[in-house]
């Protein structure tokens, strides 16, 4: 099986940015973990973080081509005004779960609104980075393998 977890804008930041909001723990501490997860179950998983929407658009074109199974994605602010992102992700028909450290809607209004939940599998939100490991293992339990 073949899992893609992908981090949107400020995610780099994690662990310092706002520590009130998104807690201690580092992109990288989350990335150890998820790896350490899907080899575990002996599945294999690419973790990738930008700042830039078409960056994101792309490394979601090239999932196609990869065989990537499912995408667990944290979109961060590109979640509430990214159309190009939707786009890419009906584009290659791959399912996906959406995650979010904080619970978005219980902050800013204009946080409720996504545009990706209704074509997600599920969403997660508020559970902190716990969020990526419970999407992981959905995945990994889930969610069927690509025939070949
Ligand atoms: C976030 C929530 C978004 O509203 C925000 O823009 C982020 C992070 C979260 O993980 O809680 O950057 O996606």
């Amino acid at each position: 099986k073949n899992i893609l977890v992908l981090n949107g804008p400020n995610l780099n930041l994690l662990g310092t940015r706002e520590p009130h909001i998104y807690g201690s723990e580092t992109l990288s501490d989350v990335e150890s973990k998820c790896k350490a997860q899907a080899s575990a179950s002996g599945a294999s998983l690419s973790f990738y973080q930008t700042n830039h929407e078409g960056a994101l658009v792309d490394r979601i074109q090239a999932a196609r081509t990869e065989g990537v199974d499912a995408i667990v994605i944290n979109p961060a602010a590109f979640t509430h005004y990214s159309i190009a992102l939707r786009d890419a992700l009906l584009a290659v028909s791959i399912p996906f779960v959406e995650v979010h450290i904080s619970n978005i809607h219980s902050r800013e209004e204009w946080r409720n609104k996504s545009w990706l939940s209704d074509k997600a599998v599920a969403v997660i939100c508020g559970l902190g980075t716990f969020g990526y490991k419970a999407a992981v293992e959905y995945c990994l339990e889930h969610i069927k393998e690509k025939s070949k």
